[in-house]
């Protein structure tokens, strides 16, 4: 009985939590990303609120998730609102974009970065500040609208980076938004706004 007792305890603190996560709203939550402590790998946190899946960045700004592709292992997020009449990314204060640097997640190669309002340190950099560059034209459409005539650059976020941030400050670059797997001939119109993330496959 005793014997009995103990195989049955071990097998129940044995059950990991592997569930699916349920939708939230209309979207799939594949393993192993979780909604919660009762399903999925909690190493793949994201949230649910309001019946939208949203990603939180290390310093706690809730991104929206746009979509998933879980057999890329990968999914791509809403970059922060540029905040009406002004050239300030809506994560300007957190400075950007950040990760935990253990994180399951990270910033995948596809990303074109493009930053506005930037100091003229920039130009000692690699980026893209030509007048040709990418962030040229979204000055020229509504969220951009308020970046336009300000320093502006793009670069393609590839691995000689960190994987783990896009930095905004004052001071420094105060603006930024995505577009990910941008084709030099691509309109404006069919940019896919985005900033890619992947994430390890679980243990
Ligand atoms: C990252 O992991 C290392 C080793 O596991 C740990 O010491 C460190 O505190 C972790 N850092 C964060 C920011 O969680
Ligand atoms: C900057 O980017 C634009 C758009 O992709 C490209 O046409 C141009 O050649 C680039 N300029 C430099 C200096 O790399
Ligand atoms: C550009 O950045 C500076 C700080 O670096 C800030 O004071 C200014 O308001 C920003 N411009 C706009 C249009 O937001
Ligand atoms: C990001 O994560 C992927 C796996 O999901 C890994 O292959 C890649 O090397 C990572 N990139 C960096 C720069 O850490």
């Amino acid at each position: 009985m005793m014997f009995v007792i103990i195989v049955l305890l071990t097998l129940l603190s044995h059950v990991p939590a592997l569930d699916v996560c349920p939708k939230c709203g209309n979207m799939e939550v594949p393993y192993p990303l979780s909604t919660s402590d009762n399903c999925g790998n909690p190493r793949y946190r994201i949230y649910c609120n309001s019946g939208a899946l949203e990603f939180s960045s290390a310093q706690g700004f809730y991104y929206r998730i746009l979509s998933i592709n879980p057999s890329a292992r990968k999914l791509v997020i809403r970059p922060p609102l540029i905040v009406k009449n002004t050239c300030c990314s809506s994560d300007l204060s957190l400075g950007g974009l950040s990760l935990n640097e253990n994180s399951s997640f990270n910033i995948s190669t596809h990303n074109t970065v493009m930053l506005f309002n930037c100091s003229d340190n920039i130009l000692l950099s690699p980026l893209n500040c030509s007048s040709t560059s990418f962030c040229r034209q979204y000055e020229e459409v509504g969220e951009g609208s308020g970046c336009k005539g300000t320093l502006c650059c793009h670069f393609l976020k590839d691995t000689a980076m960190t994987s783990h941030r896009i930095r905004v400050r004052a001071g420094g670059c105060t603006a930024y938004t995505s577009v990910v797997d941008i084709k030099p001939d691509d309109p404006i119109d069919r940019w896919n706004y985005g900033i890619e993330l992947q994430w390890l496959p679980p243990l």
